[in-house]
């Protein structure tokens, strides 16, 4: 049985060509960061910590990744960039101040960064923001995936709010599914797959 990541892994790369664009919204270690690079170039990726940035570069660049990095004070680099990784260290919802074209698949692993500061977490009401962002710039048979942690304080709450907002999207539009176990002591990721019909 595939387990939720991979499955994610899977629907996103059925999609995703060469010359799409493509958001990792929580870059962390930068393992989504790498399977999006090895799909496209074209990658813009999201942390508000400066270690998940240093994490994935040194991940992409192990792997012979070009990988530009990017703070919230200097966008405009990206005016000249094409061709590398974008590692942007700013918060999701501030996606539109970095991405304008129609992206083809986003991926969302919602929690906060093994090994680091606990307290660093996704929240409610940035995710959403984000989310609502980049449903607005999924291009049609555009996919998103959500890879939803909730183990933590906060992430039942987080949890709640995303399906919530998913459950609302116009079925007429969107495709929503979700894929997780149900029998499992403790609190393993589930995911949530959205499709632009
Ligand atoms: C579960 S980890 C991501 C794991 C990552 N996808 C990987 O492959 O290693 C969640 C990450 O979200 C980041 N995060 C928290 N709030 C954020 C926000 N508003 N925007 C972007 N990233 C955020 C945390 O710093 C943390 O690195």
């Amino acid at each position: 049985m595939k387990k939720p990541l991979e499955f994610a892994h899977q629907v996103l790369k059925e999609v995703i060509k060469s010359d799409d664009i493509v958001v990792d919204a929580t870059m962390g270690n930068g393992y989504d960061t790498l399977f999006l690079s090895n799909l496209t170039a074209h990658v813009f990726a999201f942390d508000v910590q400066n270690e998940a940035l240093l994490a994935t570069e040194k991940r992409l660049s192990a792997a012979g990744k070009n990988v530009i990095k990017i703070s919230a004070s200097e966008n405009e680099k990206l005016l000249t960039e094409n061709s590398s990784v974008k590692l942007i260290l700013d918060g999701h919802e501030n996606v539109r101040k970095y991405i304008k074209q129609p992206i083809k698949a986003a991926i969302f692993n919602l929690g906060y960064l093994p090994k680091a500061d606990k307290t660093v977490i996704t929240k409610p009401d940035t995710t959403l923001t984000a989310l609502s962002a980049l449903t607005d710039l999924l291009v049609i048979g555009g996919r998103i995936a959500l890879m939803i942690y909730y183990g933590h304080e906060g992430g039942e709450q987080e949890k709640n709010a995303v399906i919530h907002w998913v459950s609302g999207l116009d079925q007429k539009v969107w495709e929503v599914f979700t894929y997780g176990p149900l029998n499992q002591v403790h609190t393993p990721p589930i995911l949530v797959i959205l499709e632009k019909k």
